[in-house]
């Protein structure tokens, strides 16, 4: 079965050709991140726009490398929630449109489910139940995956999401938009024990809470800048880093063991991050568990991901008609069309 996803929920324009959920045949993905860098963030009103003007391109580009035409493909997958809502609209309308004219089965996604199910595109020997650790730019869950379509959500962040904390923590280091990869780079260089930042406490021990460690980081900063003292840049974002692992990590593994579930899986933008996928990989060897990671072209928002997801969506019955709406939030666990 040949699945075509579309993705649109933030500033990633994207088309994939997925086979029966688990083959990549294309992907594409157009970035707008040079435009939103300008501004310092995603400015949702453009992020609509350049949708607008690069679907068409990048969903016949999808087609073309898969060697399909529209009217080869068997269903149409899209996402539908979370994500910006303007820029969501875009993607489905399109997707109903076009499911519309070619009568094929239109398939809703939800944007955090694609994320985990990209771990299904890269592993194909890995099935549910596991754990998986979701951090991207507008999430930070623990995830207990107990099917392809059954999930429940154990933790999630009750402020800042992982890779919002890396973005502010990179701005006020001086980096641009979006700084998760610099302060990825600049860490390599720096001595993580340099600075001692702040792990703070949640009411829930598998939630996570990331905005007083980027407060501290913010104050650290400033308080440096008004005594006219530097910083070693590097040792700063090192040690972020490594705090920001070193939460998600302890708090993974001490769900995962209270599940008594030893196979677990890292998804999200954030699952690029070197720091953590370290840090974890030892942590999961150490506690005897197995991990997946995805490959670094399927940690970003990518269609290929929701392609994946779509199938298994399709499988499970849940498809949607014409009247399909965007939602810009959504919890993982409960399905809406
Ligand atoms: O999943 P994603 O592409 O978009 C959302 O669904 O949010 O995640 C984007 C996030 C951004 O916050 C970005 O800074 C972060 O992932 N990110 C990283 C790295 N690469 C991307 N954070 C830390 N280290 C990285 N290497
Ligand atoms: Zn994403």
């Amino acid at each position: 079965m040949n699945i075509l996803a579309i993705e649109s929920s933030c500033d990633e324009t994207a088309a994939a050709v997925v086979r029966d959920g688990r083959e990549t045949v294309s992907s594409v993905v157009a970035t707008q991140i040079d435009e939103h860098r300008l501004y310092g963030g995603v400015v949702p009103e453009i992020a609509s726009r350049r949708h607008c003007e690069s679907i068409c391109g990048v969903v016949s580009e999808a087609l073309e490398k898969a060697e399909l035409a529209a009217s080869d493909v068997d269903a149409i997958a899209v996402t539908y929630a979370p994500g910006l809502i303007g820029a969501l609209l875009v993607g489905v309308n399109f997707a109903k449109g076009l499911a519309f004219s070619l009568n094929k089965p239109l398939i809703p996604v939800h944007h955090i489910r694609g994320h985990i199910a990209a771990n299904y595109l890269a592993h194909k020997e890995l099935e549910p139940p596991y754990m998986c650790l979701v951090v991207s730019g507008g999430h930070s869950h623990i995830v207990e995956v107990r099917g392809y379509t059954e999930f429940g959500t154990l933790g999630r962040t009750v402020d800042d999401a992982a890779g919002e904390a890396f973005d502010k923590a990179a701005r006020a280091m001086g980096f641009p938009y979006p700084g998760g990869v610099f302060i990825d780079n600049a860490a390599k260089q720096g001595d993580p024990s340099k600075y001692k930042l702040p792990k703070p406490k949640t009411a829930n021990p598998y939630d996570f809470s990331f905005s007083g460690l980027k407060t501290a980081v913010i104050n650290l900063i400033h308080n440096a800048d008004q005594k006219g003292e530097k910083l070693d840049a590097n040792s700063l974002a090192a040690s972020f880093q490594k705090t920001v692992c070193e939460i998600l990590t302890e708090k993974f593994i001490a769900a995962a063991s209270e599940k008594g579930c030893a196979k677990l899986a890292l998804a999200g933008g954030v699952a690029a991050n070197s720091g953590l996928r370290e840090t974890l990989s030892a942590a999961a060897e150490k506690h005897g568990m197995e991990l997946y990671i995805p490959p670094l072209s399927l940690c970003g928002d990518n269609a290929a991901m929701i392609g994946c997801q779509g199938y298994y969506e399709f499988l499970a019955g849940n498809l949607a008609n014409e009247s399909l709406n965007a939602y810009a939030t959504m919890s993982l666990d409960a399905a809406r069309f």
